[in-house]
């Protein structure tokens, strides 16, 4: 499926939608065949100034685009698609990135047969290093998956996983980053404890997740191993390995996944 064949619509263009005309755009997709949706006209005009693209009202782009990517917020869905539900023409593909909705929100408000996606994807597509897993829902084919992962690839890995599990990979990967953020920051605060300048404290410590980052991707290593690697017998790094296991970081991820999976489903129930 060769980028432009189709033209996509981002319907509710905020910061994900952004995120997917950018890398589109990046990844060659001719800006004659993206259409982008807004609420605010502000929004509007600073995303065809940005972009170049053409903005639309929701109708127009139901008409025009033959993929639409939803990417409004879980509780502005029901409100879209009582507007335009009824009028998406047969033969389009709907691709959501809502967090926690299930395919089946969107089919059982679309005439029957429209194919529904369900994706996750994440804030480091601004970067080309997304994490999108891709789900088929009813009546999407290996076809529409396939084309779904054309549209995100440009935007860094895709995982197709069954519908199911997309709750607990909006937990792990779509807030995923925010974790990691969390951990930079609290990591930096600490050097500033050991007396290091923020700054040097920062630099150390973005160096040595992009490092540890990259070995966990490009080694074929497990975890276990890696850390192995750093933590000699009585030395420094086993000694803060004791402080984090007394504090239950660990049991605190466990905690910390359940809670996002489980605000996903509280979500999705709110949006019906
Ligand atoms: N942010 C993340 O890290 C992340 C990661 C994975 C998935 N997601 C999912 O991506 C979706 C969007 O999240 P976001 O962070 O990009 O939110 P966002 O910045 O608020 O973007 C949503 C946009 O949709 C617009 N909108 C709402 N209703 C509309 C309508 N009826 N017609 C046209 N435009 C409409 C909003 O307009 P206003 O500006 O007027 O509000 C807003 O600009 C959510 O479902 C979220 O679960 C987000």
């Amino acid at each position: 499926m060769s980028p432009g064949v189709h033209t996509v619509a981002v319907i509710g263009a905020g910061k994900i939608g952004e995120l997917m005309l950018s890398g589109l755009l990046r990844s060659g997709w001719p800006v004659d065949r993206l259409l982008a949706t807004a609420r605010r006209p502000a929004r509007a005009e600073e995303l065809a100034a940005r972009y170049g693209v053409r903005v639309v009202d929701n109708l127009t782009a139901v008409h025009e685009a033959e993929v639409l990517a939803v990417s409004v917020k879980p509780q502005d869905a029901a409100a879209l698609l009582d507007e335009i539900g009824p009028k998406v023409p047969s033969g389009k593909l709907l691709v959501s990135l809502c967090a926690g909705l299930p395919s089946s929100f969107f089919s059982r408000r679309l005439p029957e047969g429209t194919p529904v996606v369900r994706v996750m994807t994440n804030t480091p597509a601004l970067v080309d290093q997304a994490m999108t897993a891709i789900s088929a829902g009813a009546y999407a084919t290996g076809e529409h998956l396939a084309l779904a992962e054309e549209m995100f690839k440009p935007l860094g890995a895709t995982i197709r996983v069954p519908e199911t599990q997309q709750d607990a990979v909006t937990a792990l990967s779509g807030s995923g980053p925010a974790y990691f953020y969390l951990l930079v920051e609290a990591m930096t605060d600490a050097g500033i404890l050991l007396g290091l300048p923020r700054q040097v404290a920062h630099d150390l410590i973005v160096q040595t997740a992009i490092g540890s980052a990259v070995m966990l991707r490009d080694s074929g290593e497990h975890p276990v191993k890696l850390r192995e690697a750093v933590t000699s017998p009585a030395g420094t790094t086993i000694s803060a390995i004791r402080e984090l296991e007394n504090h239950g970081v660990r049991a605190a991820l466990l905690a910390a996944l359940e809670a996002a999976r489980d605000r996903a489903r509280e979500l999705a129930a709110q949006a019906e």
